[in-house]
């Protein structure tokens, strides 16, 4: 039977650009996938639907945009234009990229919730919610601000303490505030709306569903259990409703009211997968139904309670089969050595700069590959090790072995390779492609299947080592200077070949760009696992011309390593000195008619303008006006600046979008017919604009950073 997979992975908030830790999952996510679609199960391939979207709803985004003096809708278009360069930049390859604002998701969030309605499994309860008076709304916990009832500490967030750790509600804070006002907050009863997980029946599926052999990985369990309690006693019932103005999805027959963005969010996995299905022409109700479609998440591991309780619960009690082939993978957070990444410390890595740099992404996924096992233990990213590893097993082990034996097939042999093999070249292509007495690619395939991809690895460059063993006591290099040795040289260039194939298909999850190379230069683009078994192994290749050999990866320079980590703050240089031996003075140019200098000014009067090197990440015409330009800048600080900027008449967005630029960062925050501009872009132009009106944005040197300060 072809098994049927439905992947996703957590859908980011759209709210900020992609962090490292998306990618981290995404890899992980994206190389299961590759593999099962490397899969034949007889039947023919694995059916694979991959899918993401972005999470678009709550109060952080309607908020964002406010200031921005934009729709929230018009906010989450410009997070999700600058989606698509992570994902091709590290070759993550979705097969849809949805947002949970959308009409599938509207139509599945409330149909859902009726579901669950009939089943008598959502209550309404009046409770006492904190109230903005001035802004007229009700404050979600991150929108009041206090002093922690533990220890006193000011200005702590309504839910938890970042001074002490306590937890609390907001209702506990000290001289509690609106973040948005600064106005005392008040009480304000409201009818909100739950779903009843205290209901016993939630128990009852939780229970077994979550008992079920290999649906979860067993710390889970032992989590869920403990959350449980019992028999269901700590179960409480989830309030999914907010208060308008909320940017989210109306509850049905509940007027102002909105669900909480959590309960849509999930919901957004089947949105995308119905819109791709529509795309396709594919039938998503029947693929949803089919009681063999597995539904499998990645998400990481502090989003687990509305993985493990809210959503099978909601998926059941709404009738939706597939709950009982959903498998959640819970990973652990990537640190830097064994530190939460921070960037004071400089120990943040940013995606964009990692490509930026022009370190090779694969070199990554490698890395995340070898370092992952199935537990959700935390994946720690370290620059020497990440230096060593990849230099050791992609450039040392395997590259090596196609670089050393590749050429003298091109050179010698017209680019065909041998059509038979003595006993005892077979004999060593077994003995590494063995293990126990069976074939090892069972074996690295149910490690790939589990996630044990650390595993999965080690034991491919297994096969990497006993080939170049090989290729070390056989020594081509010293039998192509001897022309009797001629057909030797054949036999164990072949060899090493038809074992550099074999490594090719195992690591092509991991490696899809280097696999698309070599597969064209064997001329095998099929890198298919079936081809990793019995004659299969030998039958492409034996007497096959093969294309030219062209280089497939670089080493990594530990310079790169360094550039990579935020840099913490570097003190301002000093002033230039002046040299101890004057050099011959250049002859001035002739004075150009330019435009008088300013009145003089001291350094002060200069380190009070905080310039910083800025990426625009977005450019776009602003409707209605004949001057401005919309960027949307990257400073580097975790979130994106809007800055309306006069220079429509000299560049068109195309030409702007992924350049760094100068930003004046703390200039006040304007107010202008088209929204609030943060901050002003640094262009040159001639003081006779009549004679010279071009207008020239500035452009650091390579290497600059968003963020970098300007001194
Ligand atoms: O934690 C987060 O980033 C959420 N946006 C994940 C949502 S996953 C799914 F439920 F949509
Ligand atoms: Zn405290």
């Amino acid at each position: 039977m072809t098994r049927k997979l439905f992947v996703t992975t957590a859908l980011p908030y759209a709210n900020a650009a992609f962090h490292i830790g998306h990618m981290m999952e995404y890899i992980q996510a994206d190389i299961w996938v590759r593999f099962q679609r490397m899969q034949d199960d007889g039947a023919g391939a694995r059916e694979v639907h991959f899918v993401c979207a972005d999470d678009t709803h709550g109060t952080p985004i309607m908020i964002a945009a406010e200031k921005e003096g934009i729709t929230p809708q018009e906010f989450v278009a410009k997070i999700a234009a600058g989606r698509q360069q992570y994902l091709d930049g590290f070759h993550i390859a979705f097969d849809n990229w949805y947002s949970t604002d959308s009409p599938e998701n509207v139509e599945l969030s409330q149909g859902i919730y009726r579901k669950l309605r009939d089943a008598g499994l959502i209550v309404t309860k009046t409770v006492d919610r904190f109230f903005d008076p001035v802004k007229g709304m009700f404050l979600a916990d991150r929108n009041i601000k206090g002093e922690c009832p533990k220890c006193g500490a000011k200005d702590q967030y309504g839910d938890n303490c970042e001074v002490c750790g306590a937890a609390y509600q907001p209702t506990e804070l000290v001289n509690p505030f609106s973040v948005f006002t600064g106005s005392t907050p008040i009480l304000k009863p409201s009818e909100q709306y739950f779903f009843a997980l205290s209901d016993p029946r939630c128990f009852a599926f939780l229970k077994d569903w979550l008992n079920t052999p290999g649906r979860l990985q067993s710390e889970m369990v032992n989590k869920v259990s403990e959350w449980l309690g019992e028999a269901g006693e700590k179960l409480a019932d989830w309030d999914i409703s907010r208060d308008a103005p909320y940017f989210g999805i109306p509850i049905p027959d509940a007027p102002g009211k909105f669900f909480y963005v959590w309960l849509d969010a999930p919901v957004g996995y089947l949105a995308s997968l119905k819109n791709y299905c529509s795309k396709k022409g594919i039938d998503f109700d029947a693929l949803l139904n089919d009681p063999d479609t597995e539904q499998v998440h990645f998400i990481g591991k502090d989003i687990v309670s509305f993985h493990l309780l809210f959503w099978p619960a909601m998926l059941h009690f709404a009738g939706h089969p597939i709950i009982n082939k959903l498998k959640v993978n819970v990973h652990g957070h990537l640190t830097v050595n064994n530190e939460k990444m921070s960037k004071s410390r400089g120990t943040g890595i940013s995606p964009l700069r990692y490509l930026d740099l022009k370190m090779n992404p694969e070199w990554l996924r490698y890395y995340i590959a070898f370092k992952l096992n199935a537990k959700v233990e935390d994946l720690d990213f370290n620059g020497e090790d990440f230096v060593a590893r990849v230099n050791s097993d992609l450039i040392g082990k395997y590259v090596n072995i196609a670089s050393r034996c590749a050429g003298f097939i091109a050179k010698k042999f017209d680019g065909k390779l041998a059509s038979e093999l003595s006993p005892a070249a077979r004999a060593w292509i077994a003995k590494a492609l063995t293990r126990d007495g069976a074939e090892r690619q069972a074996g690295i395939a149910a490690l790939f299947e589990a996630r044990e991809f650390g595993k999965a690895l080690r034991e491919i460059m297994e096969v990497a080592d006993i080939t170049n063993q090989y290729v070390d006591e056989n020594k081509p290099w010293i039998l192509a200077k001897d022309a009797d040795k001629s057909a030797e040289l054949h036999e164990v260039c072949t060899t090493a070949l038809i074992l550099f194939r074999q490594l090719t298909i195992m690591l092509a999850p991991v490696l899809p760009q280097v696999a698309a190379k070599v597969a064209e230069f064997l001329g095998d683009t099929r890198l298919s696992w079936r081809d990793t078994q019995g004659a299969a192994v030998y039958d492409i290749m034996l007497g096959r011309t093969i294309g030219a050999y062209t280089h497939l990866m670089t080493r990594v320079d530990a310079k790169m390593v360094e550039d990579l980590f935020d840099k913490p703050a570097a003190p301002a240089p000093a002033l230039a000195a002046a040299p101890d031996v004057a050099a011959p003075a250049p002859e001035a140019p002739p004075a150009a008619d330019i435009e008088a200098l300013a009145p003089e000014i001291k350094i002060d009067d200069f380190t009070k303008i905080d310039l910083r090197i800025a990426r625009i990440v977005q450019c776009e015409h602003v409707a209605g006006s004949d001057k401005l330009l919309r960027l949307t800048l990257d400073v580097g600080e975790g979130r994106l600046r809007n800055v309306f900027s006069g220079i429509k008449s000299a560049y068109t967005p195309e030409q702007l979008v992924g350049k760094l630029t100068v930003l004046v960062a703390n200039l006040a925050p304007r107010k202008m017919k088209f929204g609030v501009s943060e901050g002003m872009v640094l262009c040159a132009s001639s003081a006779d604009e009549a004679a010279n009106p071009g207008l020239y944005v500035l452009e650091p040197w390579p290497g600059a950073q968003p963020g970098m300060r300007i001194r």
